[in-house]
């Protein structure tokens, strides 16, 4: 059984959502939590509200993961309050949705710097630690879009693709070190991630919770699984591809996931 209690968690894009679960989860399980993202008065209220509850002791550190550097950045102020991450949780996340050309450059840049870059880098700022200690635990949240292409939204389940994938070689890299890699892939979840993309678009409905997302995650690091999907029929949706050619999974995610209005 994993042990939670007492261990130092790291926790980014808590301030809301999946992340902002997990760090609830990770704090009633007996863990002391640093919480992380940009927006430091929701961090603030969640870190109060997490040590008067549970009595953990928490940490905020307000940062833009989409900024080169920050990791570095934060892996510094870790060590500067005297702390050794146990548990990494890289949530944060963001996506875009509408034809590729819809999106700005800039836009993209951001995202894959936040999807990607910055969950590569904060595994670099604390996978060695984890090493030399034989023990700890990553999660890098994916999605149920990484299991397919997914037209309208192709960038962005593109880094999910990224995520999952790169999990699974950390997972094999790290696994006779102790080390548990975990790629957690929610399917539609109501977070604030709905407040960019139009849920109306989407083919799938949104019924995942952050709870229910959280409780998945925990149950696959039980087992020591490599991946987990959020919701039954979640699991058939990503798992059908396998049967499928990929060319009839492009066409028919982009003649479900069409709009309206390019119909
Ligand atoms: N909701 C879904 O349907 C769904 C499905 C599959 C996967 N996911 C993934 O789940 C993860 C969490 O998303 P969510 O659904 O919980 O959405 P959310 O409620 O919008 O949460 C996103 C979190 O990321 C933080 N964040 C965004 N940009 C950031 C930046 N530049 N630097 C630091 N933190 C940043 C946000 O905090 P601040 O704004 O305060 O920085 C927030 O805490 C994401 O990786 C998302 O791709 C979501």
């Amino acid at each position: 059984m994993v042990n939670y209690k007492d261990k130092v968690a790291l926790v980014t894009g808590a301030s809301s959502g999946i992340g902002e679960a997990y760090a609830r989860e990770l704090a009633a399980r007996g863990s002391h939590v640093i919480v992380v993202a940009r927006s430091k008065d929701k961090l603030e209220v969640l870190a109060k509200d997490l040590k008067a509850t549970y009595g953990v002791n928490t940490y905020v550190l307000v940062s833009d993961l989409s900024m080169r550097g920050a990791a570095g950045e934060l892996a510094e102020q870790v060590k500067a309050l005297g702390l050794k991450v146990n548990i990494l949780i890289n949530n944060a996340g963001f996506g875009t949705e509408g034809r590729f050309e819809e999106t700005s450059m800039e836009r993209y840049q951001e995202m894959v710097d936040l999807n990607i870059t910055s969950l590569m880098d904060m595994t670099a700022q604390f996978l060695p630690y984890m090493q030399q200690q034989k023990g700890g635990i990553i999660v890098n949240v994916s999605s149920f879009l990484a299991f397919y292409p997914f037209p309208y939204m192709g960038a962005y389940a593109a880094t999910k693709a990224f995520v999952l994938s790169f999990s699974e070689s950390l997972w094999a890299e790290n696994r006779h070190l102790g080390i548990r890699v975990l790629a957690l892939c929610p399917g539609a979840t109501q977070t604030g991630f709905f407040d960019t993309v139009d849920s109306t678009n989407l083919p799938i409905s949104v019924t995942g919770t952050p709870q229910s997302v959280v409780k998945t995650a925990f149950r696959g690091l039980e087992k020591n699984r490599i991946y987990v999907i959020d919701g039954i029929g979640n699991y058939w949706i990503s798992n059908s591809a396998r049967f499928f050619t990929r060319k009839f999974m492009a066409v028919l995610s982009e003649r479900l996931g069409r709009p309206a209005s390019k119909n």
